[in-house]
Order: C-alpha cells, then sequence, then structure tokens
C-alpha cells in the first residue's frame, strides 16, 4: 500500500510517499480502507520535534516507519476475531490511537473497534474524517469537562479552526450563547456556525468585551486573559497552555475550576458526534484537501494558523 512515511523529525522535506506492506487487524481491530484522512497542528509538531515523537506516540515511538495521522474515514475491509461492532462494507470514521501511533497516511490503517463509529450516511467520507480529533476535542472540552449547560456564556477562541467551528455549534446544540473570536474575514463564517457574537481579536480585546463567561476554551496561549474573562464559578479549559502555580492561584482566588486537557479516542462520544451530524446539527467545514503527493503543502497550510475549518488528505 502507499503510505506517508516521516524518515526522520523535521521539516515538510522528512515526510516520503512510500509503498510499504499493508497493516493486519489484531484481534480487536478493523483494517479500514481510507478514503479521507484529516490533518492537525499536532501533526506538524510531531514531523518536527523527537521530543514530540516521544510525547504522541510513546511506546509505538519504536516501531518503524513512522506514520503520522490519527483522523480516519473509510470502508471495514477486513475484522479481527474478537471484533463484535462491526462488518466488512461498514462505513466508519475516528480518531484512531490517540494517544499512541495512529498511521492514518496511508492507504490502509487498523483501529481498535471502539474508537470508531458508523459514518452517517448524509456525510461524505471528507467532513467524517474532519470531524474527529478536533470535534472529539471539541465534545470533550465542553461536555465532559466543562459540563455545559443550557444558557451557559461560552468564550470559544480561535472559533474558524479545527476544533472552533465544531465547538461554536456543539455549544449551540447544548442550549448556550456562543461568543467565537477570530479575524475579520472569518465573522461571517462563525456567525454562520450560529455564534451568536463574534470578537474581532484585531480590533478588540476579548477580556474587555466579556468579563462574565461561565465557559472559556482557550485554543490560545492566553490564560491570564480568558480568566479575566470568566466569571466567578466559571470554568477554564485549556487545550494548549499548562498553566502555572500564579495563575492557578488566581483561578482559585475567583472559584474558577481550570482543567488542561489532552484529547483520548473514544467510541462513544464519536458516536455522539455521528448521532450530531445524521441530525444535521454539526457540520464539518472542509477548506482544502491534499493528496499523499502535495502532504507537504497541506503541512505548510495548517502550520501557518490561519486556516478555516479543517484540511483533508486524500489517497
Ligand atoms: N490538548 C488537546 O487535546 C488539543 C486537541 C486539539 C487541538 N489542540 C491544539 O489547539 C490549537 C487549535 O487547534 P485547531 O485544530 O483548532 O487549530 P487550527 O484549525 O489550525 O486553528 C486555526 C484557526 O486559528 C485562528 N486563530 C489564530 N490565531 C488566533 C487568535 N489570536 N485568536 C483567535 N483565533 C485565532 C485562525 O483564525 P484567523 O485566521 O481568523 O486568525 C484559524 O481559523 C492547536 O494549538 C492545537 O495543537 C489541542
Amino acid at each position: 500500500m502507499k503510505a506517508i512515511i516521516l524518515t526522520e523529525p523535521g521539516g515538510v522535506d522528512k515526510l516520503k510517499v512510500a509503498e510499504i506492506p499493508a497493516p493486519v487487524p489484531g484481534d480487536h481491530e478493523v483494517l479500514i480502507q481510507n478514503k479521507a484522512i484529516s490533518i492537525n497542528p499536532v501533526d506538524t509538531f510531531v514531523r518536527s520535534r523527537q521530543q514530540y515523537v516521544d510525547y504522541v506516540l510513546g511506546e509505538g515511538a519504536k516501531e518503524k516507519p513512522i506514520i503520522l495521522g490519527w483522523d480516519v474515514s473509510g470502508v471495514v475491509v477486513d475484522t479481527g476475531k474478537a471484533v463484535t461492532r462491526f462488518k466488512k462494507g461498514d462505513e466508519v470514521f475516528g480518531m484512531v490511537k490517540f494517544k499512541g501511533h495512529g498511521k492514518a497516511y496511508a492507504e490502509y490503517t487498523t483501529a481498535p473497534e471502539d474508537h470508531l463509529a458508523l459514518k452517517p450516511a448524509n456525510t461524505t467520507h471528507e467532513e467524517a474524517a474532519a470531524a474527529t480529533l478536533t470535534a472529539l476535542t471539541a465534545w470533550q472540552a465542553l461536555v465532559t469537562y466543562a459540563r455545559i449547560q443550557k444558557g451557559d456564556k461560552v468564550l470559544i477562541h480561535a472559533a474558524a479552526g479545527g476544533v472552533g467551528h465544531y465547538a461554536v455549534q456543539i455549544a449551540k446544540h447544548f442550549g448556550a450563547f456562543v461568543i467565537g473570536t477570530g479575524s475579520p474575514k472569518n465573522k461571517e463564517f462563525v456567525l454562520g456556525l450560529g455564534a451568536d457574537q463574534f470578537i474581532d481579536y484585531t480590533t478588540e480585546r476579548f477580556e474587555v468585551v466579556v468579563t462574565d463567561a461561565d465557559i472559556v476554551l482557550d485554543s490560545l496561549d492566553e490564560p491570564g486573559r480568558s480568566l479575566a474573562a470568566l466569571k466567578k464559578g466559571g470554568r477554564l479549559i485549556s487545550i494548549l497552555t499548562q498553566f502555572d502555580d500564579a495563575l492557578l492561584e488566581q483561578a482559585r482566588a475567583k472559584d474558577v475550576y481550570t482543567y488542561r486537557m489532552s484529547v483520548y479516542s473514544d467510541g462513544e462520544q464519536m458516536k455522539a458526534i455521528a448521532g450530531l451530524l445524521a441530525g444535521g446539527e454539526l457540520r464539518s467545514h472542509v477548506s482544502e484537501t491534499y493528496t499523499f503527493d502535495q502532504i507537504a503543502a497541506a503541512h505548510q497550510s495548517v502550520e501557518s494558523g490561519r486556516t478555516r475549518g479543517k484540511i483533508i488528505l486524500k489517497p
């Protein structure tokens, strides 16, 4: 099969298309013929530094070749002998083995059955591959950790990005008042996702505009400003910054719950996301699609930090 292998950590030139044997599923795994794969900022971190290879792949870093990627949508073509949830021919999607060695940048990927859900019929493989790592991150941040409630005021940074555009829609699904930040070019896009208010970060400081949020989903390196945007007793969920002692002390003084999360694979949550996609309450916005031969350009685009929605890779 064709796969994109990482020859060594470094620049985009370290990603090479290679012909390697297709993987064989373990007892609890299925073999997926990938129809679409999505790319995340973490792919570019792992590509560029050995410390991220070790941190994200863990024991899997010893396996060679290293194949980046965790987000897939495709067709089940083989099943391990203990698999009960899926059969050959099923169309599935999910974030596979995160953290771990996901090996999604390939024509075929093996996946534990409990990392997957059936792809809704109204959702393309591109849209489904998109709604995996970033949709799970938005779900876990808002539902698992922030325990979002109807009527909550929720501030979502980078609302036009991969995580942000799902977070806006998920927060609206739960009946929140949603405020999204972005640059002016994304104003109509973010409001079109259902956000009630847009903050243009190029002209306004979000912590001046908002001082009474119940929840901030923080994907920026600005925890102090995010804390200032929260009301007493609010919830600050960070997907980027580790909080330092001074920040934690300030949060305690304000009775704010803080959590620095790391997304994890979860088939039950994938089912919830599939349900929202099927019901039309969640839509993926795919802004760019690349082939394996264009992987360098795809990574450069993600590294710009300015992409809208999701970036897709097609085998
Ligand atoms: N801890 C975890 O489990 C976890 C999980 C997923 C992601 N992450 C991290 O979370 C971050 C976001 O991930 P992502 O996939 O959503 O990234 P992304 O799709 O690459 O985000 C791009 C978006 O960020 C916006 N943006 C850039 N600077 C901004 C600013 N100062 N204020 C508001 N918006 C800004 C851009 O909008 P404009 O063009 O309008 O500026 C763009 O639409 C990344 O650092 C990623 O590594 C962590």
